[in-house]
């Protein structure tokens, strides 16, 4: 990272390095457009650091916008070519695998509701399976022996995105792309309105498009002008990080119920997600907190009470007001939202960054009008 900037200019600038930002900056690198990312703090700073990684379009899914569902499976298909690229460049291991994820029902009320959201799956020709109890602790024997029933989803995975923004750091690096520790402070259009860069902390970067990706914090960064500001909010989460042993994982696959998932690494550790607070910025971990995610992860697989307890942290996912990312080109001709991923911004990492750069490039991407940043700008004026 340099301390000054001297009048950088790129092709296009990519304002926040968490993993929406940064997947976009590899996909645009690798298209051979030069691209730099600022980022105020630390890479992967935000919702990135902190999310357990699971890859679970049909697993959590919420049937609200059929165009969600799809750009939900349409990344998690672009995901093996996506961290294998990665990974090829950097020889990273970004935690990604393909391991299924059981969706458990601990009594009778949530086996009744976990059948009807499989049955919806199914009627939308996902692949999701019915298991009884024994079924069930035959693929994982640690799950608790009073559990109802579980639906095996096979397509569901799990990635660490702690390490895919790590790898995406180094390969960035080695392909020419920089990244730059720089706080964006307005953006700067010429005489027709068109952006043409950034001013920030450290000097201004010019590029004839920018990107803004800066998660959370999307709805109060200044620098984004009021008109296309996103109407985004932090939607806190926090996680508890477990650790045990790679010889002897406590279970093999994501394992979730209606109030808690766990998500397996592949050193051992285990991550239990999360809770969904509305608190804005308040990024304190409290008690309850990290009392409600044991108390839940322990009734789904009492083996985390022998765990080490390593950590717990929270963040802020990027809300919008109804739950869908905000992907497009803005009034701002040459400006582009990548923003209010909520609980899907690692899922969606791939399919952002192949619509965002294709948006770049000039094509107009299929799919994208449910999450185009003028919705809500056509909502206001009804
Ligand atoms: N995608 C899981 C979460 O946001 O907690």
């Amino acid at each position: 990272m340099t301390q000054a900037a001297a009048k950088i200019r790129s092709d296009v600038i990519v304002v926040g390095a968490g993993l929406i930002g940064l997947a976009t900056a590899w996909e645009l690198t690798g298209r051979g457009v030069s691209v730099t990312v600022l980022e105020r703090a630390e890479p992967g700073c935000g919702a990135t650091g902190v999310a357990a990684g699971m890859l679970a379009p049909i697993g959590e899914l919420d049937f609200g916008e059929p165009e969600l569902l799809a750009l939900n499976l349409r990344s998690r298909s672009l995901y093996p070519e996506f961290v294998a690229s990665i990974e090829a460049a950097t020889g990273a291991d970004t935690g990604y695998r393909h391991t299924g994820a059981l969706h458990v029902a601990l009594d009778r009320d949530e086996a009744g509701e976990l059948r009807r959201v499989m049955e919806l799956q199914q009627s939308h020709g996902l692949d999701s399976s019915w298991l009884g109890p024994m079924a069930a602790r035959d693929l994982e024997p640690g799950l608790s022996p009073s559990l109802a029933g579980a639906i095996l989803v096979e397509d569901d995975a799990v990635v660490d995105p702690r390490a895919l923004v790590e790898a995406l750091r180094i390969g960035l690096g080695e392909a020419g792309g920089r990244i730059e520790q720089a706080e964006a402070t307005a953006l700067v259009c010429d005489d027709s309105g068109r952006a043409n860069g950034v001013e920030t902390t450290i000097g201004r970067f010019e590029a004839p498009t920018v990107v803004a990706a800066p998660g959370a914090e999307a709805g109060i960064a200044e620098w984004i002008p009021a008109g296309v500001r996103p109407p985004v909010r932090p939607v806190k989460g926090q996680v508890v990080e477990l650790r045990g042993t790679p010889e002897d994982p406590a279970c093999e696959r994501v394992l979730a119920s209606e109030r808690v998932y766990l998500a397996p690494r592949p050193d051992g550790r285990l991550i239990l997600g999360a809770t969904v607070e509305e608190m804005g910025f308040d990024g304190r971990v409290t008690g309850g907190g990290v009392h409600e995610l044991l108390r839940e992860a322990y009734r789904l697989l009492p083996d985390v009470a022998e765990m080490e307890f390593l950590d717990a942290i929270a963040g802020f996912r990027p809300g919008t007001p109804d739950n869908m990312p905000i992907i497009g080109r803005t009034a701002v001709d040459g400006l582009i939202l990548a923003t209010g991923h909520y609980r899907n911004g690692i899922l969606l990492a791939p399919a952002t960054a192949t619509a965002v750069s294709d948006l770049v490039e000039g094509r107009e991407p299929e799919g994208l009008a449910a999450v185009s940043p003028d919705r809500f700008a056509k909502q206001e004026a009804k």
